[in-house]
């Protein structure tokens, strides 16, 4: 198959002198959703599968597109991937038998590789170049233990491979677990490379991969479309290639269709910003703002993506399909920003979206309902909203007990099963706890327990039980609020009690 890769040429040779060099580099490639980072990993392995330079060949791991092992979330794929390449260099390769001694799934598997890396590829100084992809989703997993890095660190220590990752953002900062990201394999990449838009200067290469003869201006409204962000490049050609000549006409409809039929890679960017990227992109995109008079931190992020550029101190969408794009559906995110831009606008505003929610929530319980009534209402002053929910608390156990215990009693089922576990919280003999509302949340906890056979609780789910406790927690918190208590927390309570009455409306109807 001939590769369909283009561009990349300048980022390929420093990589190939990063990889040369008598001490050669462990390298991070890192770049947002479709930038080509899985492309260039993949390119570089092919490049070097039959051995380059010292390496005795390169393997492409993808750890993204799989469900993580367990027991070997890194190693298993490692192996596996090395098994073919040194599989593959062809039985007259004196390396290529080594692809017997390796069996992925065994649990041994780390000592494996440790002895072809250590004895048989550093002994001779013939590593192995390991292309790992897509380390966002294994680093943010807790799967991975630093057992994992610490063992890639020691073969790259040892000599027997040498790294090229890739991921969308730096590798320590995507350690979520704090004893995983202390070890040395996160200290080993001194290099770092940040993926950008392809240059103006590389369209020949792509013209050449599309078999299109171009002349200037329909270069020129290709960078236009795309910016050169990868994801465009590649989704513009997918209706270009082969055209003798590539007229501008052409590429223009074809970038004018990646926006009216919201192309997959259109679309991945915009969602890849977030509400604010994309509120400032429809902003950028309806009139002009200055780079000066712009928050450094989102440009930072915008141009990090690709997505804008300066033009004698203005920003510029960088590309005409992400501009239409955002003037298209941009809408939604800026009124989002002008709503919640910021804290102030959020504590004002918050407001009505609880009562959309409310709207959509039919309570029958005229107590219950008036209770968060004025909770709502109140939300713009934690310590009146939080006095609503002892009330609240209470006639949701009122509620629900009256269902599953009537006449504040023990049924004879619960006692039957009580009476089996002579251990058990909740002796039937003690009397049902009436009046003491915390006792009454530690027995729903108990009978909504799905482990017990038979369950106890007919009607009440265990989401209702978790939502009651947490009302009951924040009614407690009311009764010994300050003035300093912030407004957010009133918030989430709300949030907390609305869900807790559809919840309960739902087990009860
Ligand atoms: N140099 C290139 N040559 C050919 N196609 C490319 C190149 N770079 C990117 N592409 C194409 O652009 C799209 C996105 O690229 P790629 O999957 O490599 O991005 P990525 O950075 O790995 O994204 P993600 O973070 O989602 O994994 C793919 O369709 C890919 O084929
Ligand atoms: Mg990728």
């Amino acid at each position: 198959m001939t590769s369909t890769f283009w561009g990349r040429k300048a980022l390929l040779a420093q990589l190939d002198a990063l990889l040369s060099k008598s001490d050669p580099d462990n390298v991070s490639v890192v770049g947002p959703r479709g930038m080509g980072k899985t492309s260039l990993l993949r390119e570089l392995a092919r490049r070097y599968a039959a051995g380059k330079g010292d390496f005795v060949s390169a393997c492409y791991v993808d750890l993204k597109h799989r469900r993580l092992d367990l027991a070997h979330p890194v190693f298993g794929p490692v192996a596996e991937a090395m098994q073919r390449s040194l599989r593959a260099l062809g039985p007259d390769n004196e390396f290529s038998l080594l692809a017997d001694e390796l069996d992925p799934a065994s649990p041994n598997v780390f000592n494996m590789l440790r002895r072809i890396t250590i004895d048989d590829l550093a002994a001779v100084r013939r590593p192995i170049l390991l292309a790992l992809d897509g380390c966002d989703a294994v680093l943010k997993s807790t799967v991975a233990p630093r057992a994992a890095w610490d063992g890639l660190c020691n073969l790259a220590d040892e000599g027997g491979v040498r790294f090229v990752t890739g991921s969308r953002r730096r590798l320590g900062d995507l350690c979520r677990d704090d004893d995983a990201s202390s070890s040395d394999f996160f200290l080993r990449f001194k290099q770092l490379i940040e993926l950008r838009p392809i240059g103006t200067d590389e369209w020949g290469d792509v013209f050449a991969v599309w078999g299109v003869d171009a002349a200037k201006g329909a270069r020129d409204e290709c960078h236009g479309w795309t910016g050169g962000h990868p994801a465009l490049v590649a989704a513009l050609g997918e209706t270009l290639q082969g055209l003798k000549p590539l007229s501008i006409a052409a590429v223009s409809s074809s970038g004018s269709a990646l926006v009216s039929r919201a192309h997959d890679a259109l679309v991945g960017i915009w969602k890849d910003v977030g509400v604010e990227g994309q509120a400032d992109l429809a902003a950028i995109a309806k009139s002009t703002v200055h780079a000066a008079s712009f928050n450094k931190k989102r440009l930072d992020a915008l141009s990090g993506h690709g997505l804008v550029r300066q033009v004698g101190g203005e920003l510029r969408c960088a590309s005409r399909a992400v501009e239409m794009y955002a003037l298209e559906h941009g809408t939604a995110a800026t009124d989002l920003q002008r709503l919640f831009g910021n804290r102030e606008l959020f504590a004002s505003n918050i407001r009505q979206v609880l009562e959309f929610r409310s709207a959509q929530i039919a309570i029958s319980d005229k107590d219950l309902r008036e209770h968060l009534r004025r909770a709502l209402a109140d939300v713009e002053h934690p310590r009146f909203c939080l006095n609503q929910f002892r009330g609240l608390a209470s006639r949701a156990l009122d509620m629900l007990y009256m269902i599953e215990a009537p006449g504040w009693k023990f049924p004879a089922a619960w006692l039957a099963q009580w009476s089996k576990a002579p251990n058990s919280r909740w002796p039937g003999d003690k009397g049902f706890p009436t009046g003491d509302r915390g006792r009454q949340c530690q027995l729903l906890r108990e009978i909504v327990d799905d482990s017990k056979s038979p369950r106890l609780a007919t009607m009440v789910s265990r989401r209702t039980a978790a939502l009651v406790d947490q009302i009951k927690s924040y009614g407690d918190l009311g009764q010994h609020l300050d003035d300093t208590v912030d407004g957010s927390v009133a918030v989430a309570a709300c949030f907390a009690a609305l869900e807790m009455c559809d919840s309960l409306t739902r087990d009860l109807r």
